[in-house]
């Protein structure tokens, strides 16, 4: 296919502090492709040939931060909701850049169609952009995230899984059961299941009586498919005459990974928009 014989057209990129090695062919538009490095505005997204570029663009426009509202802070993260319609540039180099670590997906570059929802570090210099997600505006599918990237330097550190639960977070105040868009990529479904199975072993251990596959969509805002495939991998599940059976010695003994970055549903300003 063409994704195979799609070449690496960038090889790094420069991003606020970091210069991150690229992973993937990115369909860039052709004024920045046959370069060594791209060099990155991370507050604005904006794209550059070299550092001198970059560094008046910075002495220009004072932004440090990203467009759109920011719609969570905590200690020293935050989250900005950015319309992909309002903010197309932005939107459309999201995608461009976040392409340059994405093997198989495919992206749409219809930004309008997208909210993003793009996490940063904040500290005196500004808001540091370390990942996202975009949702598209309506999903017949009920997909709460159609593309999701922590930036390789922040990656393992539970950036993901924060991402994921604010996800369900605006699904919980949407009153829809949401699921990412597939097919999901090898890290994508590595971090799902993670955080699928913490949840839902979280949930089990601490409910005063057994529960329904349908009582854990209910409480979790998972879809009941996304439950029972994290409980059959988890192999804590058996179905038998016609109903789903759950060892609660193995939900006990359950090991589970690193928690991830708490997200803090309290923290978070948002209502479902319209
Ligand atoms: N190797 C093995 N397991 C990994 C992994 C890796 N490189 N990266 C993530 N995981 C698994 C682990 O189980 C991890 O939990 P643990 O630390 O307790 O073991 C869990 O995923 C979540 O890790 P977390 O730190 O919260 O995720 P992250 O910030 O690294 O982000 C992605 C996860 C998927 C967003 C990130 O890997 C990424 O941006 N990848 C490139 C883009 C992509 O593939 N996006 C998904 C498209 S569907
Ligand atoms: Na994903």
């Amino acid at each position: 296919s063409d994704a195979v014989t799609q070449v690496k057209n960038i090889q790094s990129v420069v991003l606020g502090k970091w210069e991150i090695e690229t992973w993937y062919y990115s369909p860039l538009p052709p004024e920045y492709t046959g370069l060594n490095t791209l060099y990155v505005c991370e507050f604005t997204l904006k794209m550059f040939r070299s550092r001198e570029a970059l560094e008046r663009h910075w002495a220009r426009n004072p932004r440090r931060h990203p467009p759109g509202t920011e719609i969570y802070r905590k200690d020293h993260i935050s989250v900005f909701e950015v319309d992909g319609a309002r903010n197309r540039i932005y939107a459309q180099n999201l995608c461009y850049i976040s392409k340059l670590f994405l093997d198989h997906k495919t992206l749409y570059y219809d930004v309008d169609v997208f909210w993003f929802y793009v996490m940063c570090e904040v500290d005196e210099l500004g808001c540091h952009l370390v990942g996202y997600f975009s949702k598209e505006k309506v999903s017949d599918e009920h997909y709460n995230v159609a593309c999701i990237l922590t930036l390789p330097p922040y990656q393992r550190k539970g950036y993901g899984k924060f991402l994921i639960a604010l996800s369900y977070e605006l699904s919980r105040r949407e009153q829809v059961r949401g699921s990412p868009e597939k097919p999901l990529s090898d890290l994508g479904l590595l971090s799902y299941r993670s955080y699928w199975s913490q949840v839902l072993i979280d949930l089990l251990r601490e409910a005063p009586h057994p529960l329904s596959i349908e009582e854990m969509a209910e409480r979790t805002m998972m879809k009941t498919e996304d439950i029972i495939g994290t409980l059959r991998a988890l192999d804590i599940i058996q179905y038998y005459e016609g109903q789903h059976i759950i060892d609660l010695r193995k939900v006990q003994d359950m090991k589970l990974g690193s928690r991830g970055l708490p997200f803090d549903p309290q923290a978070l300003r948002w209502t479902p928009p319209g």
